[in-house]
């Protein structure tokens, strides 16, 4: 991928609205799977803002990733309902099963955690995503075995 290449067209589909910084940022990551360096620098080149004010905003909102994620996403629910059915220990099980923390990749690169709040599933709850796939009524064995199922 020509990563400056296919930053400078987002950028150009996106820069003469105001506020294109956030739209920009999530096409890039949409396209790359998170915010290289490269385009980084790009945009704040062509909208003409410091390369720290577009780190700031990537760091300041959890959906943007600066590392390449890896191969399997997995989305834990954090939100009320989810966790008052034991989605606080589950994401633990998760953790501790992984060997990450949240917004990490497994070293292997197989596995990135998310946290996410609600998924919409909360009458299933404690819920999970993963690779866009939604699991409900989840619990320490199923989770585990969704985890083992990632090739
Ligand atoms: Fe977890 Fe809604 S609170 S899915």
């Amino acid at each position: 991928q020509d990563i400056e290449k296919e930053t400078t067209a987002i950028v150009d589909r996106h820069e003469h609205r105001e506020g294109s910084l956030l739209p920009i940022l999530l096409d890039v990551q949409m396209q790359f799977g998170y915010i290289p360096e490269v385009a980084l620098r790009h945009i704040a080149e062509r909208l003409n803002i410091t390369r720290a004010d577009v780190h700031g905003t990537v760091s300041f909102y959890h959906d943007f990733r600066s590392q390449p994620g890896g191969r399997h996403v997995l989305k834990v629910c954090r939100a009320e309902a989810c966790q008052s059915m034991g989605g606080e220990k589950l994401a633990e099980d998760v953790q501790t099963a992984l060997g990450i923390n949240w917004d990490e990749t497994t070293s292997d690169g197989k596995v990135t955690l998310l946290p996410v709040f609600c998924l919409g599933l909360c009458s299933c709850a404690p819920a999970a995503m993963l690779d866009g796939k939604l699991h409900g009524r989840l619990d320490k064995a199923n989770i585990l075995a969704l985890i083992e199922e990632m090739k």
